[in-house]
């Protein structure tokens, strides 16, 4: 497939827009592409005539001492990636092309979800992704975007706003990609050693024994506790183990869930997550 068009200001993306039939489908990403990414851009091209792609490291998701500056950047390496599923446009501004005025003084309070798990140890993590993700929405115009069940917390919080906001988007989810063995696919995983890469299956390997044990009508707390006991390693740090409601996030005993787990391997912190069904006390 041949190399997208890139364009680095929102002068050129109007102008680059135009050119491009149809629905338009979007993918925001924050670079470092792997496979996971790229399903989302195969997935784009399911629900739209073309598609763009943003790669932009949004530092108002980041909190002081986060990993802004360590996170991986290679444009290169990112169109690579993406000229082998093709998408139309890549989007790669520079933070002053995204926040000419600075800091915004208007800004989203993305609710109650992004209060819990993730927004426990990442507190003003969510509003910055609402305030680029509305930004980006608008900027583009896009008619669809997808976005990944890895981050089941952003992608809830992403359609309550379009929801609550009205905004004129389709939003869509694409499932977890995994290496072969398991582990989630993030850029992230580049920041594990070799060990702490191997150490790292325990994520995935506690969502199985946690599904394993929803399977078998294992209560709630039981779940929980089947994941948690896989977790042991002590270079595993577990920050949270929960069972959650897709959309709400508030805990649940019955339905639907998300386990969703967060821990740092060394002082690298992974998320992972699976969506399981509870059958709940009273179905044993
Ligand atoms: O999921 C991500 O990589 C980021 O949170 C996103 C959606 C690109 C916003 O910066």
């Amino acid at each position: 497939m041949s190399k997208p068009t890139v364009v680095r200001t929102r002068q050129e993306l109007k102008g680059a827009l135009r050119q491009l039939p149809g629905r338009l489908g979007l993918v925001m990403t924050m670079g470092a592409l792997h496979e996971g990414h790229l399903s989302l851009i195969r997935e784009s091209k399911k629900h739209a005539d073309s598609v763009m792609v943003t790669v932009f490291v949004n530092p108002t998701q980041f909190a002081p001492g986060e990993d802004f500056d360590a996170y991986p950047r290679d444009l290169e390496a990112d169109l690579e990636a993406v000229s082998r599923v093709g998408a139309d446009l890549v989007f790669a501004p520079s933070a002053e092309e995204v926040y000419p005025h600075g800091d915004a003084s208007v800004t989203i309070d993305p609710g109650p979800v992004a209060k819990v798990l993730e927004g426990e140890t990442r507190p003003t993590h969510f509003a910055g992704v609402c305030l680029v993700v509305h930004k980006m929405f608008n900027i583009t115009g896009a008619d669809v975007a997808v976005f990944g069940q890895k981050d089941a917390q952003q992608l809830a919080i992403v359609r309550q706003m379009v929801r609550d906001l009205d905004m004129p988007i389709e939003i869509v989810s694409a499932p977890i990609v995994r290496a072969e063995d398991g582990l989630a696919l993030s850029s992230r995983n580049s920041y594990l050693s070799a060990d702490e890469r191997t150490r790292a299956l325990s994520l995935s390997k506690a969502l199985r024994a946690g599904k394993d044990a929803a399977s078998a009508g294992a209560t709630s707390t039981e779940i929980k506790e089947a994941a948690s006991s896989v977790l042991t390693d002590a270079n595993v740090r577990i920050d949270y183990v929960e069972l959650v409601d897709p959309v709400s996030f508030e805990s649940i005993e019955s339905g639907e869930g998300v386990l969703a787990i967060a821990a740092y391997v060394g002082s690298t912190r992974l998320i992972d997550n699976t969506i399981l069904e509870v059958r709940g006390a009273d179905a044993k």
